[in-house]
């Protein structure tokens, strides 16, 4: 199975270092969407897509791509890294998983992890979850993704 993960991880690198974990589990190569022709997804069995959370949501480099996206017929997993868990009520996955499948994918899991926060009233503190993605959250990512190699068979 071919796999890629497209990623934006703008503000400290924070979802680019679980992005590459699961690259390489998955011998997936890590792109930003600005670096992607919509189209070129179509050659790939899974598609990994992930980004931090801006104000409840994925950031909007990454819900443009998905959103410029023609009919897709792969499988899709959704990862973030935040200051604050994917829960309750205003699950973040919920509206990018949600918008996957209206394009046609079909949403294997999500995964998140918890991250340096610089959000404004946590700047005021020197931000919040410093030191995170640390090891135990890296390892998190890895089990992850090992997950979705053994179910789906995600090597080429
Ligand atoms: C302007 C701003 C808004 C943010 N809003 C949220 C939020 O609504 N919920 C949350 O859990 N984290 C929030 N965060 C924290 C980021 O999601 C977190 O730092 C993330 O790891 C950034 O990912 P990146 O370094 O890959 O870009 C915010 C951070 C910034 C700077």
């Amino acid at each position: 199975m071919k796999a890629i993960i497209v990623c934006t991880s703008v503000s400290h690198g924070n979802t680019k270092k679980i992005a590459d974990v699961m690259g390489q589990v998955l011998q997936a190569r890590v792109v930003d969407p600005q670096h992607i022709d919509a189209a070129e997804l179509a050659g790939y069995d899974l598609v990994g897509f992930g980004s931090g959370i801006f104000l409840g949501s994925f950031h909007a480099q990454l819900r443009e791509f998905v959103e410029s996206l023609p009919e897709q017929r792969s499988t899709a997993f959704v990862f973030a890294s935040s200051g604050f868990p994917d829960a309750g009520m205003q699950r973040f996955s919920r509206p990018m998983v949600r918008l996957l499948e209206q394009k046609g994918f079909e949403v294997a899991d999500t995964f998140s992890c918890r991250a340096f926060d610089t959000y404004a009233p946590f700047k005021l503190v020197g931000g919040i979850r410093k030191g995170r993605p640390d090891a135990a959250d890296l390892a998190a990512a890895r089990t992850f993704a090992e997950g979705l190699r053994v179910r789906l068979g995600a090597t080429r």
